[in-house]
């Protein structure tokens, strides 16, 4: 497929039937993520797929017991919007592939040297945006577009993440290893009628310069 014809028609899935990709796909698919471009060259990330269902539940349980936490003290309304957010962040346990998106630290040279120079720590934030982050955006995408030209739909989640503790202990993650991102993945179900979301109009987003 097209690059072009990727980026105009992926669209979020939320609903999966059950075909497994291959492992070929899979290689096919990671492999995307590892060709993106990433600050500095680091490369400081880890893509972990995960097909076993037990290992899916365990992490789908670390999400509801941060729920549990953050919805002990609420009162009933605030709770009844949290508890919507639940299914959002759960789904994945349906998805024939999960991949989840690993942020390595690296080393961050020239805040240390900003710091020297005196700016102050909110000049820094504005003047440094996260660039390990941004770079795991762009192999996300490219995982994302892969995925959808190889015939399967995706769905790019951070809400999962609230339950980040209990899932780096699933996955036996090393100290300097975070998650940031999870990745749902499968073939569209077929009775699925998911529109892509609206999107605002070019002029909404866009400024030329001349
Ligand atoms: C950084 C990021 C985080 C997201 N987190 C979630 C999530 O936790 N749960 C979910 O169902 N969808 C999540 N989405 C999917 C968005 O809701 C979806 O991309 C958006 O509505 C636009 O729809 P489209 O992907 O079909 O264009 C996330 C998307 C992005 C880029």
């Amino acid at each position: 497929m097209d690059i072009l014809e990727a980026i105009d028609n992926r669209k979020t899935t939320r609903k999966f039937d059950s075909i497994k990709p291959t492992t070929e796909e899979i290689k096919r698919i990671i492999n995307s993520a590892r060709l993106a471009p990433s600050a500095i060259n680091a490369q400081n990330w880890k893509f972990i797929a995960v097909l076993n269902d037990d290992v899916k539940n365990k992490m789908a349980n670390s999400v509801l017991n941060a729920y549990e936490k953050i919805i002990a003290n609420l009162n009933n309304e605030t709770k009844a919007q949290v508890e919507r957010y639940k299914g959002h962040s759960t789904f994945f346990t349906h998805a024939p592939l999960v991949i989840v998106c690993v942020e390595e630290k690296a080393p961050a040279f020239m805040e240390g040297i900003l710091e020297k120079a005196e700016f102050s720590p909110e000049e820094i934030k504005l003047m440094r945006p996260d660039s390990y982050l941004l770079s795991m955006g762009g192999a996300i995408e490219n995982i994302l577009l892969t995925a959808h030209s190889l015939g399967y739909g995706s769905c790019w989640m951070v809400a999962p993440v609230l339950g980040e503790s209990g899932m780096r202990e699933v996955l036996n993650l090393k100290e300097n290893q975070k998650i940031v991102s999870i990745l749902s993945i499968g073939r569209p179900a077929k009775d699925s009628t998911e529109k892509r979301s609206p999107k605002k109009d070019l002029n909404e987003i866009m400024e030329i310069v001349e």
